[in-house]
């Protein structure tokens, strides 16, 4: 990870305030013991120099301590690292140099680290190490790698969140690194986004149930237990909506919106017992996340009771100076984001931080109380972690890295995470007997799979992909064997190569398999003008299409790209996005008939660029003329079963306010062959004070079923499923009619009491 992103300047200035509404906080961690922490941190506190107590505040990546240049570019050098942690009392470092490590590497550089800080150092504080963990060990060698974010939503099954949050868990801790940054609880609603697949998708209720989830896999009840880690929830908060839909540019976000629509993940990620939030590396309001003093404290602390530290994103205190242009100075760049509530500064390459803000301190800028208070929450993850006692690799873990169970469980997710979203007259499953052409740029790669974040930062390093993985063309050629396959490559991402070949071959097959999709990326380089798909790859499909074999259309991408002009004429579409490492294995196995899909949209697919709708629309978007017409919409996703609902039941047509209501409806497998179905319950009010979505998901639960086989599935939908955020900008409640819907069944309910 060598470049970072660019940030456009802002400057425009609007202060507003916030008061979300406040959850109750979930106790965390029976097992850990909180009152003794506290004191260890406080005598550990008394202890400490200025500059000590500044040190634990910075964080620096690896390559600040390693060589850059030379034959050992890339190795840790001793003598900076010890400058580091020794001269400058760093208690924080994050990511790798360049690209992922085997795991005994990891040891051998976790163990000559914390043998500094342990051993050379006054106080012996251990470094607490950090690492992003977008789907899975991200920078472990063979470590295994799940479905992006976006992909596990579409699973609508949280057990496969958790289970993730297990295994990837395992796998950091056995590298030694026990923080990781993730889950990201930025609710996905600009589909331009290039980060929209780091994301849980649209929805707040599906965002907050995945994360939370993930964060009960990786966390347990203990994150000093040798196989958990801390979560790092971020970026805290509306990073997720630029306006432009580039990264990084500004978002404008009202209070309303802000509580209803992007705080309530964050809030549930709190509650769940995350101990570190990541800022928001851009801007909302006007005010760059580092700079924003209501939502880093009074929203963050005050209301949402968060008591952990906050991290700045990647340089970006220094961003309030260079880019943002709201401090006249470093120096004031430094006392902008401590004073606003920033704990650690991801710096991440020098000691300017460091520095400026001891300086700050001694000049009275910055008061004590501030940095111990930031201390104090630093210090206290360590000492939840455990590493006071132990902040070594546990060579234990190693046995249990990538294991076959592990592989399994991410094979499950990819299948469960590709989207079925037509079928026309049944063409898929394929039979095994068939002859097929794959065509397409995502066909014979296992990075388009996997996106960014995978192995390197931009995740584009085919060379450096396991060798024991299957791209979709490999797996393809392993389920039917190599003599059915003919592969044409007929395009790359944005330009043809062989199109005119097509019809030629096409005589001889029985089906089409297009893989078509996006070219793999992180954060701003994967930047777009245009949501729809290049037209080398649109002319690629019409070509295939005109040839008459049934065309089934794969796609791997990192967001919803437009697509219209080829739905009609490919038979079956399968909306891959990016479904990991197995994501290929998946993808044959769907199919060829050996697994059943079961993946939902968790975003709108749009139609049209200039459309860009999510599901959760008002009243007045669908009265007067206007349509609520998207390609496929969220929640929208077919099997190869039929399911049928049927039953739907309220507890009482009539419930007070305060009271829980329990809707019940059967699902029957009325098809040949067994299936998941993951259902989903809508909540929409007749009438509210503000205007309101007509249905928004409150509820989901995923089931197997045998063919002929029914289940009652119950749901219960508290008074808070039913609350919103009113006129006074605050969470409301108000009595009327609603409905309940699950598939084509509704039913409505009224909820009495006083305004
Ligand atoms: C990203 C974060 C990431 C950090 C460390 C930043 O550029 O925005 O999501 O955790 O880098 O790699």
């Amino acid at each position: 990870m060598t470049t970072k992103p660019y940030i456009r300047l802002i400057t425009a200035f609007l202060v507003f305030s916030i008061n979300p509404f406040v959850l109750p906080a979930k106790s965390r961690a029976e097992s850990i013991d909180h009152r003794s922490i506290n004191s260890k941190v406080g005598s550990l506190l008394s202890k400490m120099t200025l500059e000590e107590k500044v040190g634990q505040m910075t964080q620096l990546t690896i390559q600040a301590v390693s060589d850059t240049s030379g034959p050992d570019a890339g190795k840790l050098d001793l003598r900076k690292l010890k400058d580091a942690i020794v001269r400058y009392h760093v208690g924080s470092l994050l990511n790798v140099y360049d690209s992922s490590l085997s795991v005994g590497a990891w040891d051998t550089l976790i163990t000559t680290i914390q043998n500094v800080a342990t051993k050379e150092t006054r106080l012996k504080i251990p470094i607490l190490y950090g690492i992003d963990a977008t789907h899975g060990a991200i920078y472990a060698k063979d470590a295994t790698l799940f479905p992006q974010p976006l992909n596990m939503a579409s699973t609508f099954n949280t057990d496969l969140a958790k289970k993730e949050g297990e295994i990837t868990a395992l796998e950091v801790r056995a590298c030694g690194i026990p923080w990781i940054f993730f889950p990201v609880m930025d609710v996905g609603r600009q589909p331009l986004w290039s980060r929209l697949y780091e994301t849980y998708g649209e929805d707040p209720y599906l965002a907050s149930q995945m994360g939370t989830s993930f964060i009960e896999g990786a966390q347990g009840n203990n994150i000093g237990a040798p196989d958990k880690v801390a979560t790092c929830l971020k970026h805290y908060v509306g990073y997720s909506f630029p306006l432009d839909g580039e990264d990084r540019t500004p978002a404008w976000i009202p209070r309303r919106m802000m509580k209803q629509i992007f705080l309530p993940s964050f809030q549930a990620g709190v509650n769940a017992g995350a101990p570190t939030v990541m800022c928001n590396s851009s801007e909302v309001n006007g005010i760059p996340g580092d700079a924003n003093y209501y939502l880093l404290t009074h929203v963050l602390r005050n209301r949402m009771k968060f008591r952990g530290f906050v991290v700045s994103d990647w340089g970006d205190i220094e961003n309030l100076y260079t880019r943002f242009k709201v401090a006249s100075s470093q120096e004031d760049a430094v006392r902008m984001a401590v004073m606003s509530g920033v704990d650690m500064s991801m710096v991440p390459m020098d000691y300017s931080f460091y520095n400026l803000l001891i300086k700050l301190v001694k000049d009275g800028k910055v008061p004590m109380w501030r940095i111990n208070q930031a201390v104090t929450r630093i210090l206290r993850v360590k000492f939840e972690l455990g590493l006071f006692k132990d902040a070594y690799p546990d060579a234990e873990l190693r046995k249990q890295f990538a294991s076959p169970s592990s592989n399994k469980t991410n094979l499950e997710a990819a299948e469960e995470s590709i989207t079925l979203v037509k079928n026309e007259a049944n063409l898929l499953p394929l039979s095994k007997n068939a002859k097929v052409l794959v065509s397409g740029p995502t066909a014979d790669r296992l990075s388009t799979m996997n996106g960014g974040w995978t192995i390197t930062w931009q995740g584009n390093v085919e060379s450096l992909y396991p060798k024991d993985k299957m791209n979709p063309l490999q797996a393809i050629e392993a389920k039917i064997g190599k003599r059915n396959v003919t592969y044409l490559p007929g395009c790359t991402y944005d330009s043809l190569l062989d199109v005119d070949t097509i019809a030629h071959v096409a005589k001889n097959v029985d089906a089409i398999i297009l893989c078509l999709g996006e070219r793999t990326y992180a954060e701003t380089p994967g930047n777009i003008n245009d949501l729809t798909l290049p037209t080398a790859q649109l002319k690629l499909a019409e070509t295939a299409i005109a040839t008459g074999k049934p065309v089934v259309l794969v796609m791997f991408e990192g967001r919803p790209r437009i697509i219209d002009k080829i739905v009609r004429g490919s038979r079956a579409i399968l909306i891959g996005f990016l479904p990991g490492m197995d994501g290929g294995e998946a993808l044959a196995n769907i199919l060829f008939g050996d697994a059943n899909p079961s993946g939902r949209l968790p975003v709108t697919y749009p139609r049209y660029v200039n459309a860009l709708y999510h599901y959760d629309y008002t009243n007045q978007e669908v009265t007067g003329g206007d349509v609520y017409d998207p390609q496929w919409t969220f929640g929208y996703g077919l099997s190869y079963t039929k399911f049928e609902y049927s039953d739907l039941r309220l507890s009482s047509q009539e419930i007070s306010k305060g009271e829980n209501l329990i809707a019940s409806v059967n699902v029957t497998n009325s098809g040949k062959i067994p299936g998941q179905d993951a259902i989903l319950l809508y909540l929409g009010e007749e009438y509210r004070q503000v205007t309101h979505p007509v249905k928004q998901l409150e509820a989901f639960q995923k089931i197997v079923l045998q063919p002929r086989q029914t289940k009652e599935v119950r749901f219960v939908i508290t008074p808070e499923q039913m609350s919103f955020i009113g006129l006074n900008n605050r969470r409301t409640i108000q009595p009327g009619t609603f409905k309940v819907t699950v598939g084509s069944l509704s039913r409505k309910f009224v909820l009495t009491g006083s305004n």
